[in-house]
């Protein structure tokens, strides 16, 4: 599993998201409060761009249609998505962030 480079620690500002490019995979990066997430960028629905959400606590509003996904889990809190995203680890080393894509 590959870890890549994604970002520097202070290119996403704390309760914001951020489309970032992981090798092939195209992935939303989450800050909330100092810790980093990351999942897929395309959301489940219709494929819409989490990266570019509203963030709120630990949920991001896709931008498309509404769907409301868990950052921590990629799991689906809110419709019309009804598979969730996947979620990827991250890892922080001299801070940059790193994203382990599978
Ligand atoms: S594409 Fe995300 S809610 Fe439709």
């Amino acid at each position: 599993m590959p870890l890549v480079k994604v970002a520097h620690v202070n290119d996403v500002i704390p309760g914001t998201a951020k489309v970032v490019q992981a090798g092939q995979t195209t992935c939303a990066l989450f800050n909330l409060g100092g810790t980093f997430y990351a999942t897929n960028n395309k959301c489940t629905h219709m494929g819409g761009p989490l990266g570019e959400g509203k963030v709120e606590g630990n949920v991001v509003t896709c931008p498309w249609h509404g769907s409301r996904f868990d950052i921590r889990t990629g799991e689906v809190v809110g419709p019309p998505a009804r598979r969730p995203v996947v979620a990827y680890p991250v890892k922080i080393q001299d801070q940059s962030v790193f994203v382990e894509i599978p």
